[in-house]
């Protein structure tokens, strides 16, 4: 088990990805903090499969005040914290299909305060307890569109290519006690996926030499990794899982 006795925040891991994180970190030994802003019911379900090992708390990763007592409660529940995944992520169709001009501030600041501003709260409030332990993990997610653009999601790409700017800077503020990578995702098989007629799907099928979508469990094996000490001489680094859609 490579994560046993540590402890684990996953923002927005009531579902999605979040959830396949939160589950595998669980199989690896980890106490987990399900963290959610809406999904409250589904939060409860995640932390019950996991049983007395996981709490759930509310918060908006977009707050500072929310984030601080995330970070609060899991200390005062479990005794310390070794691992931050920023999973949170603002996630409509509204944001992903609007035209240029259609872009208005709430559109603007939608995906940039809780993907971007969420991370870095998060990884703040986290780095000072992890600071004071010696030792912690950081595990970041951003997408391809950060990498190599988009015909659209433009504030989302905006987002997501933030925080492989953050996930370098904290890589180098943090070191050498904490270790800072940013997990870069294709096309994970999650709830965006409805979004999509059947023609987009097959082109984008079509794109991955894998010739799949990813699954929620295939990216949590990746941050299982990145958040075990099997990772410890890697930080600042962007991890690239897709199937091989984009192969650098
Ligand atoms: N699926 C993909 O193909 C793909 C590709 C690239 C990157 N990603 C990224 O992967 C991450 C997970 O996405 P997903 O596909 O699993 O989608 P998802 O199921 O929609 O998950 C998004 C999660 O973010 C949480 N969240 C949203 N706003 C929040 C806030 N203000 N505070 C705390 N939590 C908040 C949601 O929780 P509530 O419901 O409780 O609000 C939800 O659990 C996101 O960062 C997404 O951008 C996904």
């Amino acid at each position: 088990m490579r994560l046993k006795g540590k402890v684990a925040v996953i923002t927005g891991s009531a579902k999605g990805i979040g959830r396949a994180t939160a589950l595998e970190f669980a199989k690896e030994g980890a106490s987990v903090v399900v963290n959610y802003a809406k999904s409250e019911t589904a939060a409860e379900e995640t932390a019950k499969e996991i049983g007395s090992r996981s709490i759930v708390v509310k918060a908006d990763v977009s707050k500072k005040e929310d984030v601080e007592t995330l970070m609060k409660v899991t200390v005062k529940k479990f005794g310390r914290l070794d691992i931050l995944v920023n999973n949170a992520g603002h996630s409509s169709d509204k944001a992903w299909l609007a035209e240029l001009n259609d872009i208005d501030d709430a559109l603007w600041y939608s995906a940039l305060d809780i993907d971007l501003k969420g991370t870095f709260l998060c990884s703040r409030a986290a780095s000072k307890i992890m600071l004071k332990q010696g030792s912690g993990k950081i595990v970041n997610v951003s997408s391809i569109p950060a990498l190599v653009g988009d015909e659209r999601g433009l504030v989302y790409t905006v987002a997501k290519a933030g925080i492989l700017g953050l996930t370098k800077a904290l890589a180098r503020m943090f070191a050498p006690k904490i270790q800072v990578n940013a997990m870069v995702l294709g096309s994970i098989k999650t709830g965006w996926i409805d979004w999509l007629d059947k023609k987009e799907l097959t082109e984008i099928m079509s794109a991955i030499p894998l010739k799949r979508l990813g699954k929620p469990e295939d990216v949590a094996k990746l941050a299982a990794f990145l958040a075990s000490n099997d990772s410890d001489f890697i930080t600042g680094q962007t991890i690239i899982i897709d199937g091989g859609e984009t192969m650098f």
